[in-house]
């Protein structure tokens, strides 16, 4: 439990609290930082263990790799804008950096800080890298913070913070009993939201980030399997070691998958592709004098990417679709999938239930597959790496 230098590390107390009671062993690394909110004798008495803060203490233990070595699991809670810069970065100035890097267990981060701090560019670009490198992240919340003003910013509360972290843990636990399970796999996917063009400098597009294409291109990496991502407009950067497509309309996707998919083993639509686009796209930008108050466009139908690669999938390749819905219940959201599993014709549907705050563009995902039968073969939330684990764990 990497605990750094803000007024939410009060609230960590309560978060090692959670973890010892439910029986884990906690040790904490506490930064100089967080020793200034919260007391080490108080860390000590509700961890059980010695509080772990200076680089050259105990040398002759090695512990500034140890302690990362040992760790089935790391939660950093609170993580200041300070310390997700240092985790971007991959800075090894202190024993929290050391330990994080010294370590293969799965990373969770609780952010904390102020709206202005959580929104500054700086801060989104390392949320996307660290993101992109497989850290879960958990909140932060919409809430009071330290002073009188109130925003995005407050860390998740501390019985959130556990069970996320143990949701995470168990992902990825199941994962590394079968690491390499994946070897010798070609898996294609496809990331991000399609833009349509209407003139040189507009589009029709949607809110798709490619987070979760991205997820379980990682996730996929990580497993053995040789991956290929066809991205489209990507909000986070892409992993290393994968071979990039990248597309901007739908008609781009298609041509991408029709060349890539014969090369594939399994091929996951995780994009969000424009089901229309314009039927003409003006070469000069649309003025608004020669349209007067209103402007009417007409938009012809998309060729339909998943049909498509289902209908020519060879014997034994798996092509798994996603279905974004927004519907009111679960009964209802299973309706429109399987009815969307029926038309799409693939091995696997993963249903995503979407909204103006779910699914689009979020860290963490909750998706139901069904199966070619309509069956519901899976549930799982959590993180988009290991909601991407699950639905791996399909081929596996
Ligand atoms: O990228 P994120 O911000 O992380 O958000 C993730 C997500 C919500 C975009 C993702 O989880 C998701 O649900 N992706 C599918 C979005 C979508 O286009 O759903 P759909 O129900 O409209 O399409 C169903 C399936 O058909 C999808 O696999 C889609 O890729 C495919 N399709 C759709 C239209 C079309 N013309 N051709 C297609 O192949």
């Amino acid at each position: 439990m990497g605990i750094t230098g803000g007024i939410a590390a009060y609230k960590a107390v309560a978060v090692v609290r959670g973890f010892v009671l439910l029986g884990h062993e906690v040790q904490v690394v506490a930064t100089e930082h967080a020793l200034r909110f919260v007391g080490k004798p108080t860390l000590e008495a509700i961890s059980r263990n010695i509080v772990h803060t200076d680089l050259y203490e105990s040398v002759a233990e090695v512990r500034h790799v140890a302690l990362g070595q040992n760790a089935d699991l790391i939660v950093i809670a609170p993580a200041t804008a300070n310390s997700l810069a240092k985790l971007a970065a991959g800075l090894a100035d202190d024993l929290l950096g050391n330990t994080v890097l010294a370590s293969r267990a799965p990373v969770v981060v609780a952010p904390a800080m102020h709206t202005e701090m959580w929104d500054n560019p700086a801060t989104v670009a390392n949320m996307a890298t660290i993101s992109s490198r497989g850290v879960s992240v958990v909140g932060p919340a919409s809430g009071q913070l330290t002073g009188s003003d109130s925003g995005l910013g407050r860390m998740a509360e501390p019985e959130d913070i556990v069970a996320f972290a143990l949701r995470v843990h168990a992902a990825s636990s199941a994962v590394s009993a079968s690491s390499a399970d994946l070897a010798g796999r070609k898996i294609l996917i496809t990331a991000g939201g399609t833009r349509e063009p209407l003139d040189p400098v507009r589009f029709l597009g949607n809110r798709s980030s490619g987070k979760q294409g991205v997820a379980l291109a990682v996730a996929a990496k990580s497993r053995g399997a040789t991956v290929t991502l066809i991205a489209a407009h990507l909000e986070v950067p892409a992993p290393d070691g994968i071979a990039v497509i990248n597309v901007g309309s739908a008609a781009e996707m298609l041509a991408a998958v029709e060349s890539a998919q014969p090369h594939s083993d399994v091929l996951i639509m995780a994009a969000a592709v424009a089901d229309f686009r314009p039927a003409s796209v003006s070469e000069s930008k649309i003025k608004k004098d020669s349209t007067g108050p209103s402007l009417t466009l007409e938009l012809v139908a998309n060729p339909d990417i998943l049909v498509a690669a289902a209908q020519s999938a060879r014997p034994g390749q798996v092509v798994i679709g996603f279905a974004a819905e927004t519907a009111d219940t679960e009964e209802a959201l299973l309706t429109l999938g399987r009815a969307k599993m029926m038309r799409k014709g693939c091995d696997y549907l993963v249903l995503n239930r979407v909204g103006w705050s779910e699914g689009f563009a979020t860290d963490g995902n909750t998706i139901s597959v069904l199966d070619r039968a309509g069956h519901r073969v899976l549930d799982a939330e959590g993180s988009k790496l290991s909601v991407a684990h699950e639905i791996l764990n399909l081929l596996s």
